[in-house]
């Protein structure tokens, strides 16, 4: 049965460069670059011909080096950039017939309030840090159009307590609290609409390892408790095994491995993720 399930996402080749190329970058396709980058017009390809699918109540993880590409395809997928070319389809939105990157701009506002959440590494791109924790979330449920404070306000409260911040906090700034409260913020924000899908990019990285520890269980909590579909970034293998059911490895802008994480952690294919997957060992 769950094999007839639609994808709740679905993403068909997507390219995103930065700057228009030149005859040594297009002729040659992409032939003649250091990595993701022309030398001879600067132009960087960012992301080259990426395809993936999320399926119901599944973690993707995305692992790569610095640079591969990845917080770009997370821009692109929540409209914070725009993409060169390719397509992507959520189930929800026009029942995954209509390439969302094609949505007007007020369409697109609709599909980021309403069936996505995204959390990022720094959380000032998602909080507003002299604002209480509360009014916070209070602005996602804005701009899905709730206007009525009593049931923002018990939504708020109880979305805070879902992701472990005491009530008696909620009126405070995030600016006060600590790194992992702060993302914890993020990720209640995130989620306060019930989107079906949930972008974090690199979300514990250079947070303390214990406190690193307990917001990947709160992730896996929420993911088993509301069985939320998720695209996990991170540098690092150590987090995607922890949390994601398939995994994508990047390499300068391109998938270079896709599959089951248990089997890339076993049986790597490509040379890099050996690497990858030899440094989880030391
Ligand atoms: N706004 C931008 N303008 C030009 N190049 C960019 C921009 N943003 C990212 N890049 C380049 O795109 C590539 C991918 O970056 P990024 O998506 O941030 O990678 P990652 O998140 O995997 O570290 C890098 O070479 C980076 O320098
Ligand atoms: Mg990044
Ligand atoms: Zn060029």
């Amino acid at each position: 049965m769950e094999s007839y399930e639609q994808p709740v996402l679905s993403v068909r080749h997507l390219n995103k460069q930065y700057g228009s190329g030149c005859v040594n970058c297009r002729a040659s396709r992409g032939g003649r670059l250091i990595k993701n980058y022309c030398p001879v017009c600067s132009t960087v390809y960012a992301c080259r011909d990426i395809s993936f699918e999320v399926q119901a109540g599944e973690i993707l993880g995305v692992v790569g080096e610095s640079g591969s590409g990845k917080s770009t395809l997370m821009q692109c997928l929540y409209f914070d950039q725009s993409v060169s070319s390719g397509e992507a389809y959520i189930n929800s939105y026009k029942s995954g017939r209509e390439n969302i990157f094609m949505a007007s701009t007020q369409q697109q506002r609709y599909i980021r309030n309403l069936m996505m959440g995204k959390v990022y590494q720094n959380p000032v791109m998602s909080l507003k840090m002299n604002f209480s924790a509360i009014g916070n979330i209070a602005d996602k449920l804005i701009a899905a159009g709730n206007r009525n404070v009593r049931e923002m306000e018990a939504r708020g409260k109880e979305l805070l307590e879902h992701v472990n911040i005491p009530v008696y906090r909620v009126k405070e700034a995030p600016g006060n609290f600590s790194g992992g409260m702060q993302q914890r913020v993020q990720i209640a924000k995130a989620l306060s609409n019930n989107p079906p899908l949930l972008l974090l990019d690199e979300v514990t990285t250079g947070l303390d390892l214990s406190v690193q520890a307990s917001v990947l269980d709160l992730i896996k909590k929420i993911q088993r408790q509301l069985q939320i579909s998720m695209v996990i970034v991170s540098h690092d293998l150590g987090v995607i095994r922890m949390l994601a059911d398939r995994t994508v490895v990047m390499l300068d802008g391109r998938i270079i491995e896709q599959g089951l994480t248990d089997q890339i952690l076993e049986d790597p294919q490509h040379s890099y993720t050996q690497q990858l997957v030899q440094s989880l060992l030391i």
